[in-house]
């Protein structure tokens, strides 16, 4: 497809496999723009950067850029909703919202020229992971406030591919509509996946004999594991896409098909950072700590150095001449301390997932007696022997594992097929009763 600009995303763009130089001196420049572009309309970034005594002129390498202020989900709260926004309402055509479940949601704009910027990289994230010019794209991300509906929609069409807008819920019928459009890609949470594939079975159909040939799926923390479980469940390939609302949504990131070794950051523009949480020191690439990213070409609504509280690690271009980020197993907020000793949901998945009776279905439930946090983790057993002694055996097992390969002694409980809510987009892992007496 050749857009009104006369552009192609049939094939990949030049700037994908342009040399480490001329990227670098891309985002120079571009940082320069955004820099300069957040300090003149955005009073946030004017009284911040003034009172760490530092101005955009002062940037004369990439370097520099560690000595400027953080962004904070804090500041989007404290500028909620249009503080940050660097230009008049009028210049607006979007709004989207993050969708946290706590406090004010983060509520971000987009100008004429993001939205047409989000669909390229969206296009190019959809063809990296491997889709192509022609292939029905199954979107099953909701649309709505959240990014990752209509950031795949415009992606999926601006790559001229065939778009069916399901948005989430309704896996039943969701499996019905697969079967009778015959979809090459599946868009989706890979926890929603996991809830159509058991669908494809209750319907009597195996979902490894779909038409769906490759599975585009991130908004939420998934592990190795989980991508061995829904490419042997779906049996199609499973890529990872990464994004967050605050730096624009879907498409800041994503795998390559013939890699899959963690999401390419379209480097042309977002400028990644890793940084140490406690002392917010840049950290050397390959070394794993909270991932920081700056805008480079955002009109709206510009993020300089926004902490985004994922973790993860740089690594060194494979597929593409842009560096990647090691996938996101966790969330700074989403370490738990039991009995001392931390531990990321992602963990726990990986144990469950290679406890062989075990579904991959699964909740925590934390809850406090005394001054100590207790986890309590509730699973699902697969059924093919499903009475309470085989359960209470299966728990005994996993209890094992998660004692010997990350140190925590927790209560298991395994329940019958179907006892977990399934999820209708991004999974709650957690239920924190902390507080509750
Ligand atoms: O989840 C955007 C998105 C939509 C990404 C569809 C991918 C696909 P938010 O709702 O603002 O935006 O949530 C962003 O979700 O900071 C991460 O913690 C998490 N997240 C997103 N992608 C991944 C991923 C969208 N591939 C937050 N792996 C981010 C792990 C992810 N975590």
């Amino acid at each position: 497809m050749v857009t009104s600009r006369g552009e192609s995303f049939e094939r990949e763009e030049p700037i994908e496999r342009a040399s480490v130089d001329e990227i670098r001196h891309l985002q120079l420049e571009r940082l320069r723009w955004s820099l300069r572009h957040a300090y003149r309309n955005v009073e946030h970034y004017r009284r911040s950067f003034d009172a760490g005594d530092v101005h955009p002129d002062m940037l004369r390498s990439l370097e520099d850029l560690s000595k400027f202020p953080f962004l904070t989900k804090h500041d989007f709260r404290t500028r909620y909703p249009f503080g940050l926004f660097a230009v008049p309402h009028e210049k607006v055509v979007r709004l989207h919202a993050s969708s946290g479940t706590t406090g004010k949601p983060s509520i971000v704009g987009y100008t004429a020229n993001d939205v047409d910027t989000w669909a390229g990289l969206m296009a190019r994230s959809i063809r990296a992971a491997g889709a192509r010019t022609g292939d029905m794209v199954h979107v099953a991300y909701g649309y709505g406030l959240f990014t990752g509906g209509l950031g795949a929609h415009y992606g999926a069409e601006r790559l001229g591919c065939t778009v069916v807008p399901v948005s989430t819920g309704r896996g039943d019928w969701q499996v019905r509509l697969i079967r009778d459009l015959r979809p090459d890609i599946l868009m989706a949470t890979p926890s929603y996946a996991l809830t159509l594939a058991e669908a494809f079975v209750r319907q009597g159909v195996d979902p490894r004999e779909s038409s769906l040939r490759i599975g585009i799926f991130g908004a939420e923390p998934w592990t190795e594991a989980m991508r061995a479980e829904l490419e042997s469940r779906l049996g199609l390939s499973a890529v990872d896409i990464y994004g967050l609302s605050e730096v624009m949504g879907p498409g800041v990131a994503c795998e390559c098909l013939e890699t899959r070794d963690g999401p390419v950051i379209w480097e042309d523009h977002f400028y990644p950072e890793v940084i140490d949480p406690e002392t917010g020191r840049p950290l050397p690439e390959g070394e794993q700590g909270e991932l920081v990213l700056t805008s480079l070409t955002r009109e709206a609504l510009p993020v300089i150095r926004y902490r985004t509280r994922d973790l993860t690690r740089l690594l060194p271009p494979t597929a593409r001449s842009m560096r990647r980020m090691a996938r996101v197993q966790a969330r700074s907020d989403d370490m738990l301390i039991i009995r001392g000793v931390n531990v990321f949901p992602s963990q726990i998945e990986e144990q469950i997932l290679r406890t062989p009776a075990l579904a991959p279905h699964y909740q925590l439930e934390l809850t406090r007696e005394g001054y100590l946090d207790s986890l309590t983790v509730h699973v699902e057993s697969l059924g093919a022997d499903d009475n309470a002694a085989a359960r209470h055996r299966t728990a005994r097992e996993l209890a094992g594992h998660l004692r010997t390969n990350i140190g925590i002694h927790v209560a298991v409980e395994v329940h019958s097929p179907g006892a977990i809510a399934r999820s209708k987009g991004k999974a709650r892992r957690l239920i924190d009763r902390r507080s509750v007496k």
